[in-house]
């Protein structure tokens, strides 16, 4: 299996210079590492919605995707829906997935089950992978629900398989999850490996019980991983790759997380 290591810039950097001179340093950091120990491991990097066009043609011809931070969930196409993006239009941009439901956006827009239904409906329709991002809050963390709140938020892929069973078939190759504790975003603070592992055993088996074509899922960690932790989270057999905000905005700290990744998997 490959592991996936997937840098969410969220809002930034602020302009298109700052853009491509983050590119410039990540193009050519992967370029000298072609070949190397880079090849286990899919880079994928999510501008902001305004940098998606730019960003993915820089990226055409080089081994890194693009993917959307989040889409319109009103429409696959076009619409009178001031302010939204939509699946088409971010294809059409050259980006080939999204993540959804990151967990600032359920947090800041009050992405519902219903939301994300509709927005992971759109964005296959369109052809474009899903990273879908569920975890829990501190609160929930310290109550123990942990497990309990993953499921909920799982249950948005048991009702788009009732809804299309035939997708089952391909959504293992296009749909990731990423596991993000809401308190280990941006804080600093990390669940153990053993933590991550057994959540993530958790994630593999509930998906596999929703449909047996489920069985080969990838499922990402996400918060707080950066060039010193990245190692202990990959030697986890459990933890398929990494997703990055912070530490993917310098081209060098989110390569030795690729590298912690490639390592672990050869
Ligand atoms: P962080 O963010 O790596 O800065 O904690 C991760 C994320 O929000 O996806």
């Amino acid at each position: 299996m490959q592991a996936w290591v997937i840098g969410n810039w969220k809002q930034n950097p602020a302009t298109s210079h700052d853009v491509n001179a983050l590119l410039d340093d990540l193009l050519s950091a992967v370029s000298e590492k072609q070949g190397s120990d880079a090849a286990g491991c899919q880079l994928m990097v999510a501008p902001s919605c305004i940098h998606i066009a730019a960003v993915s043609d820089r990226l055409k011809g080089s081994s890194v995707l693009s993917a959307a931070q989040d889409i319109s969930a009103y429409s696959a196409s076009t619409g009178a829906y001031t302010g939204d993006c939509s699946a088409q239009q971010i294809a059409d941009a050259g980006a080939t997935w999204t993540i959804l439901g990151h967990s600032e956006r359920r947090q800041y827009h009050q992405e519902s089950h219903d939301c994300l239904l509709q927005k992971m409906t759109h964005a296959l329709a369109q052809n474009l992978g899903v990273v879908f991002c569920i975890g829990e809050t501190q609160a929930q963390y310290d109550a123990k629900e942990t497990l309990a709140v993953i499921d909920v938020q799982l249950s948005v892929i048991k009702d788009l398989l009732a809804q299309n069973p035939k997708l089952a078939k391909d959504l293992s190759a296009r749909l990731i999850i990423a596991y993000e504790p809401v308190w280990a975003i941006g804080t600093g603070k990390v669940p153990t490996v053993a933590e991550v592992s057994a959540t993530h055993q958790h994630i593999k088996q509930t998906l596999t019980g929703f449909n047996s074509e489920l069985d080969n899922m990838t499922v990402l960690y996400g918060g707080s991983v950066n060039a010193d932790n990245a190692d202990s989270f990959a030697a986890d057999s459990m933890i398929d790759g990494a997703l990055v905000g912070g530490a993917s905005l310098k081209a060098e700290s989110f390569l030795a997380i690729a590298h912690a990744f490639s390592r672990a998997m050869a």
